[in-house]
């Protein structure tokens, strides 16, 4: 497994994968890898691609008050999990090299960056999408694998390529979760045991609103009731939001049709947390 930190090193290595017509999976994280981040890259290994696991805490998608110094860096054990798991190339670059002196741009997909999480994280969105242009252009992945749990982040990214023509097939794998239902997620390091058990709550009140809706309530005002009421019974949870929108236009949804994502974002203790879940109403 090689660790590349140099942008032009890295294209090199890609266009030499593709002139021998291997094609490339790349599975953009922050480091502090978990069974989701790994099961994106199984996914990746099914389609007998090379590879790339890129690792870069990314500034611009952080908040002046956010969790940007504390986010857990954990290269040792991350590059061993990726050389475990058959880990083509760890792309681990600097902040200078990505963003030197003088760098002016930034890509934006409108209206759905600053909704549900982007309208309680103004910019996240922003830094997001343009890191991963950035990381496309870099490592010219034929296919990238984003978390569902992250269902606003990869549904922003569906739209950046398709917008921008990147030649980039964009795959979101199933939210791994703990036995407790809790979805993995690198925050979870910051929770205390007690926090711990708190956060299980927020699966169960996604459960609940499913149940909800597959007993035949289509009014999505109610569904959120109910699983508010749930959350607020629990105490020490402060909810951020919780909606309904439609997984395919990333809209929100008063009245349910068809298949809904219910999305939620909430603090406990000083970690904020998100979660979704796709219901389908039984007919
Ligand atoms: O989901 C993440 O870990 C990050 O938002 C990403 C996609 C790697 C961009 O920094």
């Amino acid at each position: 497994m090689k660790i590349i930190r140099s942008l032009r090193t890295m294209t090199q290595w890609s266009q030499v994968q593709h002139r021998r017509g291997d094609t490339i999976g790349l599975v953009p994280t922050m480091g502090a890898l978990h069974a989701g981040h790994l099961s994106l890259i199984q996914r990746a290994h099914r389609k007998k691609s090379r590879v790339v696991v890129s690792i870069f805490v990314n500034p611009l998608q952080f908040g002046p008050h956010e969790d940007l110094l504390k986010y857990p860096r954990t290269f040792p054990s991350d590059a061993q999990a990726c050389r475990s798991h058959g880990v083509d190339v760890i792309f681990y670059p600097t902040v200078a090299s990505l963003y030197p002196p003088g760098f002016k741009t930034a890509v934006k997909v409108l209206e759905v960056s600053d909704i549900l999480c982007g309208a309680h994280r103004p910019g996240h969105f922003q830094g997001v999408a343009t890191v991963v242009a950035k990381l496309f252009n870099i490592v010219q992945p034929d296919i990238a694998y984003f978390g569902q749990k992250d269902a606003q982040q990869a549904w922003i990214l569906q739209r950046m390529v398709a917008d921008l023509n990147i030649p980039v097939s964009i795959r979101t794998v199933p939210t791994v979760r703990e036995t407790t239902g809790l979805a993995m997620s690198s925050r979870n390091r910051y929770l205390s045991a007690e926090e711990k058990d708190l956060a299980l709550f927020l699966y169960q009140a996604l459960r609940v609103g499913a149940r909800l809706i597959q007993g035949g309530e289509r009014h999505s005002a109610r569904v959120v009731k109910k699983i508010m009421d749930f959350l607020k019974a629990k105490k020490h949870i402060a909810i951020q939001y919780i909606a309904l929108v439609d997984p395919i236009e990333f809209k929100p949804v008063s009245y349910i049709t068809g298949r809904v994502c219910i999305a939620l974002a909430a603090w406990i203790g000083k970690t904020r947390l998100i979660d979704n879940i796709i219901v389908s109403p039984l007919r």
